[in-house]
């Protein structure tokens, strides 16, 4: 997929240039044909490379690689709803009877569920094959055969033991405050906030295997079409919990209509016309809507929101316990995931930052699962790569300087955007530099593919002012902990853990002139609930959690 214009990646690639201990595997990042990486490898060959050891902290694939071979893997993936009690040991000679079983997973999401990857796709039609349609009871099934299945036993007492279950939730609030506290310093909770949030390999798998399954429903329609994952689930930035962004590519059934010669004739497909491409979008989502609601087992709450910039259905797979948004004729969403994808590689601190950004605009509800005027983590992700690119120089530090930079550059992104004239500059990550705003929209953030557009243009003042005084006293609390240290005695909580505290009212009467207080009194509300136990993980309505303290 070729983008145009993307030559603005010269510069990201020069910075990737610079850092010999990245330097292989960027450039295997950029090799693939005809993607933005492409685009950007030929804009600068770069010269040899040194191999220094370090590669093996850079996911080594290729964006389209590994989203080709996660899908081929879901494709011979089956997800189980099992009893309460199962043996696993039982299980898994079970269904060996139909091949063999590569991996395997237990999770729970009311009720047990087993994700079970066969080595062949063969497997999945053997099991499928000597699988029964539901006995008939009250109601009557809508016969389809997906490769979603329900285990009975056909001896209720024989089984007794438990299985080990893969977690598929972000910590509670509790014992990430713990771990927070426990580390040696603000570099090191910053890269446990990252272990603790990111996705498992189990939590990815799940996400392509319910793309998978929703595939297979398109396919009834659309038999070459593929259901790709893009957003934070597939970018590197995805936290536990995060949404599933899925993109219906049509592209496959479309190139078919592409003309092959043949003789003097010309063979076209009859088709039915609509007048706009926009039209043609919103009458294939709805359609495909309509099965998942009809036909789809676990997909509920199905809303076609036809009528959005972009449209998408929006539902839930009960069983994954993943909220999803399938939308299509969505490309450039996919090649701002593969853009973001290559940044996240190319030097481990980005995602620990953004990471940390993203959990302290949620712990301060600058963020939001619903829609609205409020900053999105998309934006926000965009704002601490701009940031980056910003930083004089950027380039690698000294050794002396590597173990303070991570928590360096967080007090520094509080610090840049705690200044930042939004009043007048736009935010430039082609260029990698401020401009005018073309408008007056509070917060301008030029999207990269589609240089008209405003990708927050819903951010009103009122959210922005609230994101700028945030980030003011953060700066102000980080630059506490850099004067005086860690303040470790017992648990107490100190550095992001006091930045990841719920803002009180005592932060409106902060303003600029900044006291120990505030930080002081959220630290001791934080402690008292944890002595007391009474930190909570709150979940809001789209089953996604947020950090919070019970006060
Ligand atoms: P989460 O909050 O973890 O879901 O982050 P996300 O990056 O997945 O964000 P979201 O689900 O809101 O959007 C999914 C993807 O759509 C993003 O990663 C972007 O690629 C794209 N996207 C979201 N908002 C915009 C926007 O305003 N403009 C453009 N061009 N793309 C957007
Ligand atoms: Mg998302």
């Amino acid at each position: 997929m070729a983008v145009p214009g993307v030559g603005l990646l010269t510069r990201l690639h020069l910075y990737a240039q610079r850092r010999t201990r990245v330097q292989r595997p960027v450039l295997r990042l950029l090799s693939c044909p005809g993607t933005v990486a492409e685009d950007l490898r030929r804009d600068e060959q770069p010269s040899g490379s040194k191999e220094t050891g370090f590669e093996d902290k850079i996911p080594k694939k290729r964006f389209s690689e590994m989203q080709n071979e996660r899908r081929e893997q879901a494709q011979r993936t089956v997800l189980i709803h099992c009893p309460e009690k199962i043996s696993e040991k039982k299980f898994l000679k079970y269904l060996s009877q139909h091949g063999s079983i590569n991996n395997h997973f237990f999770y729970e999401s009311f009720g047990l569920y087993a994700v079970v990857e066969f080595c062949q796709k063969e497997s999945v039609r053997s099991l499928q094959n000597e699988t029964h349609a539901p006995s008939k009871g009250m109601e009557v099934a809508i016969p389809f055969r997906s490769r979603f299945f329900n285990l009975k036993l056909k001896n209720q007492t024989s089984e007794r033991s438990r299985v080990q279950m893969s977690n598929q939730l972000p910590p509670s609030s509790k014992k990430l405050f713990e771990v927070l506290c426990d580390a040696e310093n603000i570099d090191d909770q910053l890269n446990t906030l990252l272990k603790e949030f990111q996705l498992t390999e189990e939590n990815t798998k799940l996400r392509y295997l319910t793309c998978s399954l929703i595939e297979d429903i398109a396919a009834a329609y659309f038999p070459d079409c593929i259901v790709r994952p893009f957003g934070s689930s597939v970018n590197t930035f995805g936290k536990l919990g995060c949404d599933l962004d899925m993109f219906l590519d049509l592209n496959e059934t479309r190139s078919l209509s592409t003309h092959k010669t043949s003789g003097n004739f010309l063979m076209e497909f009859q088709v039915k016309n609509v007048p706009s491409e926009r039209i043609a979008t919103q009458k294939i989502l709805s359609v495909i809507g309509e099965c998942l609601d009809n036909f789809s087992p676990g997909c509920v709450g199905v809303q076609k929101i036809l009528n959005a910039r972009c449209p998408l259905v929006r539902f839930s797979h009960q069983a994954s316990g993943l909220q999803c948004d399938l939308t299509t004729n969505n490309r450039i969403a996919l090649t701002s995931s593969e853009l973001l994808y290559i940044y996240g590689a190319l030097d481990s601190r980005v995602r620990a930052l953004v990471f940390t950004v993203r959990c302290w605009a949620r712990a301060h509800s600058l963020t939001s699962s619903i829609p609205g005027a409020w900053i999105t983590n998309f934006s926000l992700t965009m704002m601490v790569i701009f940031f980056l690119q910003r930083r004089s120089p950027p380039i690698l530090p000294t050794l002396d300087s590597l173990q303070t930079l991570a928590e360096l550059l967080l007090k520094e992104f509080f610090e840049y955007f705690g200044n930042f004239a939004f009043n007048k500059n736009s935010i430039n990550i082609r260029q990698g530099r401020e401009q005018n705003k073309p408008d007056s929209s509070p917060l301008y953030i030029q999207n990269p593919f589609e240089t008209s557009l405003n990708i927050s243009k819903n951010v009103n003042q009122s959210q922005l002012q609230k994101f700028v005084d945030l980030a003011q006293e953060s700066t102000w609390i980080l630059q506490q902990e850099h004067l005086d240290g860690p303040s470790i005695s017992g648990n107490q909580p100190w550095g992001l853990v006091a930045l990841l505290l719920p803002s009180g009212a005592s932060r409106k009467s902060l303003g600029k002139k900044k006291s120990r207080k505030p930080a002081n009194e959220r630290i001791k509300v934080l402690l008292e609930s944890i002595k007391s136990n009474r930190t909570e993980n709150f979940t809001d309505t789209n089953g996604k959690r947020q950090i919070s303290t019970q006060t």
